[in-house]
């Protein structure tokens, strides 16, 4: 069946789990994430990004989740737009059956002068509005999350995002996100506590802690209703670098954030936990390891088929590790 983000999240909390939010955009993605849920008894968090929309078109995905749903009929499915941008973006992923918008106003600033700050919340509050009058869940962003609009991050430069900004700008300010939730009515808040997005996080092997547990936990103090969302979550496995590069690919060192931090993160109130680039990764790593060794291969079944195997054992470890596994 399909739910909403805060009946899903609202159950995450009260039994201490994080929903993972995987992207998707086209069909093996989709039975790739529903098989490992159903393989772990998860409900899962299904995101499309404005690219996503734009690769598969609207019409396509609205029918491809409602196959999804139908075909997997055992596991709950909020289907969520990621990083939308305006009114209009929002209200078309309502029209086309989406349970949950995320509006992220902090797209076009960093977010840190008062006008920015009034942008972020009278656009937000404007789509919480009319989601909420749709039945539909919200997820507004406050804080500065490198690499998606900004080109921050996924660079050729060889430096990870959060290596860019100071401290201060990439954290989120509890007393702020206190301010925007008042004022936005928002369910879930992304906020910036130490991750940035793409493959390109950090350019060596993170010692100690990467995520700021003291800002996530005191925004969860003040905020025990809305649900906190971690951009940025992939962990950028070092085995499937070393398969993409071992079968032609070239992708260079890199470090994401460990399955050990996120679940410390889990513990202090994290309760969805966005990965895309891991599984962009796995499903070219089985596509190139099929190509690379059978040449004359020329059925697409057959290396999709390769990418779906790895990205649904990749799936499957993060319900077991973020203890979404078992319920559905
Ligand atoms: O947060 C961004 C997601 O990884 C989606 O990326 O905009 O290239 O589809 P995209
Ligand atoms: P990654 O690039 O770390 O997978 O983050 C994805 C994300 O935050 C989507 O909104
Ligand atoms: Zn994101």
């Amino acid at each position: 069946p399909r739910i909403t983000l805060r009946q899903l999240l609202d159950h995450a909390a009260e039994n201490g789990y994080a929903v993972p939010a995987f992207n998707i955009s086209n069909m093996e993605m989709g039975l790739a994430i529903m098989t490992a849920a159903r393989e772990t008894d998860a409900p899962v968090i299904l995101a499309a990004s404005r690219g996503a929309r734009a690769y598969a078109g609207d019409v396509l995905l609205a029918r491809l989740i409602d196959g999804l749903v139908e075909t997997f009929p055992e596991v709950p499915v909020c289907m969520h737009l990621d990083h939308g941008n305006n009114l209009a973006t929002c209200a078309t992923a309502i029209q086309h059956g989406f349970t949950s918008v995320m509006m992220d106003g902090s797209l076009l600033a960093d977010g840190t002068t008062p006008a920015e700050y009034a942008y972020n919340r009278d656009i937000t509050a404007r789509v919480t509005e009319m989601a909420h009058a749709c039945g539909v869940s919200v997820e507004g962003e406050l804080g500065v999350l490198g690499s998606l609009e900004t080109g921050m991050g996924d660079q050729e430069d060889g430096h990870g995002a959060t290596e860019k900004l100071s401290e201060e700008q990439l954290l989120t300010d509890p007393e702020e996100a206190e301010r925007f939730v008042r004022e936005t009515g928002v369910d879930a808040l992304a906020v910036a506590m130490g991750t940035s997005h793409g493959a390109y996080k950090f350019t060596r092997q993170p010692d100690g802690e990467i995520l700021a547990m003291s800002v996530i936990e005191e925004i969860n103090r003040r905020l025990p209703d809305t649900h906190l969302v971690m951009h940025g979550s992939s962990s950028v496995p070092e085995d499937l670098r070393l398969l993409i590069n071992s079968y032609g690919g070239d992708m260079r060192p890199t470090w994401g954030v460990p399955v050990e931090e996120i679940q410390r993160g889990i513990r202090s109130g994290v309760r969805k936990v966005n990965i895309d680039t891991d599984n962009r990764m796995a499903m070219t790593a089985g596509v190139r390891r099929v190509l690379s060794d059978n040449p004359g291969e020329f059925d697409p079944r057959k290396y999709l088929k390769e990418g779906k195997a790895l990205m649904t054992a990749l799936c499957k470890a993060r319900f077991e590790a973020f203890g979404t596994a078992g319920h559905a």
